[in-house]
């Protein structure tokens, strides 16, 4: 694991950004595993001002996002969907077909689970996978249980997540209890990962993912095992370490 400790959230998104743009130096056509949240608002704002600057070209990328909450469509303006248009994709030269978010308004959830994990294969699995942090140590939305899911599943939030993403939604009872988030499999199996965390917030969990025995009741800890696994976090997230 390579550790970049930061100062604050700017030089966090700063760095991850240019993380990125590293790698698609790199490789052009790359697969990004994407993320959404708090933490990757910024990111996301330089990375579209790298490509207004025409630093950065997206015309070869595809992505793959994580999760999606079920029953919100891209056009609900709380879906992942609609953030990742709202603050990377009508900014950049990405072409429509080359994006790819679980759908979480599918008829059939079971059925959009395999179609994705054949989506994720058939598009070779992710080059780069980004990953902020839940304060319950989800990763996506891989909640604590029993075991480490594989592979793309419909999952009940936990109470923790919801009070957490509740900022994000006028009244808390307007969070969706379920969602539908890729399997650990895909994230481990990516080339390189980048986690990104700051904030006092985030200061214990960050702990024990990064110095606790790997265990699914803190699913990002698995990460730990990760062979090529960089994290950018900021000293109020590194304060506990
Ligand atoms: C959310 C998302 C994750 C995100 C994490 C952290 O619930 N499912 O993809 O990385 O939790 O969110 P935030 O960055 O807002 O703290």
């Amino acid at each position: 694991m390579k550790l970049i400790p930061v100062k604050n959230y700017d030089e966090m998104s700063l760095k991850a950004a240019d993380f990125i743009a590293a790698q698609l130096m790199e490789k052009k056509d790359s697969v990004l595993g994407l993320a959404t949240g708090s933490t990757m608002i910024g990111l996301y704002g330089e990375l579209v001002a790298k490509h207004k600057r025409g630093e950065l070209d997206f015309s070869q990328v595809k992505t793959l996002n994580l999760d999606e909450y079920i029953g919100l469509s891209s056009s609900d303006v709380q879906s992942y969907g609609y953030y990742m248009k709202e603050y990377l994709f009508k900014h950049v030269n990405m072409k429509e077909g080359n994006y790819h978010i679980p759908c979480g308004v599918c008829q059939d959830i079971e059925d959009e689970c395999r179609a994705y994990d054949f989506l994720i294969k058939t598009l070779g699995g992710i080059d780069l996978q980004l990953m902020g942090l839940g304060v319950d140590g989800h990763i996506g939305f891989n909640e604590p249980g029993e075991s480490f899911i594989k592979d793309t599943h419909f999952i009940r939030l936990d109470e923790t997540t919801i009070k957490a993403n509740a900022r994000f939604f006028e009244q808390e009872y307007q969070v969706p209890k379920h969602a539908i988030t890729m399997g650990i499999g895909p994230i481990m199996a990516s080339k390189k990962a980048l986690l990104c965390a700051n904030g006092k917030s985030k200061a214990a969990i960050l702990k024990k993912v990064l110095t606790e025995p790997v265990s699914p009741l803190v699913p990002g800890s698995i990460l730990q095992l990760h062979p090529n696994l960089t994290v950018i976090a900021d000293e109020e997230a590194l304060s506990e370490i």
